[in-house]
């Protein structure tokens, strides 16, 4: 494994795990689901992952306590995340959720505390008040934010007055919006973005084509997964795979390393299986050519899937199954 190179309490490692699929029905994973969540967490702490993310959000307090209860007695060895959905978070309500996902955790204190997204009345200086606080008490460790956009984090450091250590952002080769600014701000602040939805949920397996699409109510309202973008993903897949092969690696391990590329980035993939967890990790080992990276780069910018409201009328047909 391999870890940022900023000054932290506890190496973050350049792979953590994403738990949103932790104990939320969304992702389809039946009932079977909360033993293997638990051997996905173990098998990431032998493998040196020291990067756990959750939200009080995820099956409403759900993928908190399967984690807690996973990671044990290591709680305290490795860096637990969590983050508040910001419904009027003022400085006390901050403090009260705190609290509880702590306790949901099972943690004396929270080693990343994140704004799940940024809330559009109410200003960072109050959340930030709360955040403060709650790092004077020591139960949380670094604040971070999520969703954010440059200007947004900037503010909300200057609000906290101390850093906010991360911004937590879709990254991954068909969403390189963070390569604009928050990445090299990250890099020049020596700061963290945190990529989330690095596989894109898993277009960038391979895995699926317009013939045989995932299941589950999150990845039916993703885009990404329409029988014509999935069609339209062939050359990406195609040349994903080419490197792939050079690495003796899969499609996913390219697409983390890619995002991984940048020193202050670091990805958050979940997983549906143990085997995956083990490829994720083993994808912070994989260093990319400049030819491979740049053949990557021309395959992500020739795909052009149709998104945002053109996307719409398309998804209520898919869902009719027309
Ligand atoms: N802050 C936010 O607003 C926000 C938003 C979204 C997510 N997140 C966080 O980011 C984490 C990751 O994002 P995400 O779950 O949306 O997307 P993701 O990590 O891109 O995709 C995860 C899915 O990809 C598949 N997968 C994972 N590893 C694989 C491998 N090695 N080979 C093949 N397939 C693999 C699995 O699904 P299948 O096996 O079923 O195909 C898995 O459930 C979440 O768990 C959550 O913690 C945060």
């Amino acid at each position: 494994m391999r870890y940022v190179q900023l000054d932290t309490p506890k190496p973050i490692s350049k792979i953590g795990l994403g738990t949103w699929q932790f104990g939320s029905k969304e992702w389809g994973y039946g009932p079977d689901y909360e033993r293997r969540a638990a051997e996905i967490v173990r098998r990431a702490l032998d493998l040196g992952v020291t990067l756990f993310d959750t939200a009080e959000l995820y099956g409403f307090g759900r993928s908190e306590r399967i984690l807690g209860s996973a990671l044990g007695g290591d709680r305290s060895k490795v860096v637990v995340a969590s983050k508040i959905f910001p419904l009027l978070p003022v400085a006390p309500v901050v403090q009260q959720r705190a609290v509880a996902s702590a306790a949901r955790l099972g943690v004396d204190g929270i080693d990343l505390y994140q704004v799940h997204q940024a809330n559009p009345v109410v200003a960072d200086t109050t959340t930030m008040r709360g955040m403060r606080s709650l790092q004077d008490v020591g139960l949380v460790g670094e604040v971070g934010v999520s969703n954010y956009g440059l200007r947004r984090w900037r503010f909300a450091e200057a609000a906290l007055g101390r850093r906010v250590l991360s911004n937590q952002v879709r990254y991954s080769m068909i969403d390189r919006g963070p390569e604009e600014d928050l990445i090299p701000y990250a890099e020049q602040a020596g700061r963290i973005v945190i990529a989330y939805s690095p596989l894109a949920q898993g277009f960038l397996s391979g895995r699926y084509d317009a013939t045989n699409p995932p299941a589950g109510a999150v990845r039916r309202a993703n885009p990404y997964f329409l029988p014509e973008n999935l069609e339209r993903g062939t050359a990406l897949i195609a040349t994903l795979r080419e490197v792939a092969d050079a690495h003796d690696a899969t499609p996913s391990q390219i697409a983390l390393a890619y995002v991984l590329r940048h020193p202050n980035v670091v990805a958050i993939p979940g997983a549906s299986g143990v085997e995956q967890m083990e490829r994720n990790a083993a994808a912070a080992e994989i260093d990319l050519t400049d030819d491979e990276y740049a053949a990557l780069v021309a395959a992500a910018r020739a795909f052009r899937p149709v998104t945002g409201l053109a996307a719409v009328p398309r998804m209520v047909r898919a869902r009719l199954g027309r």
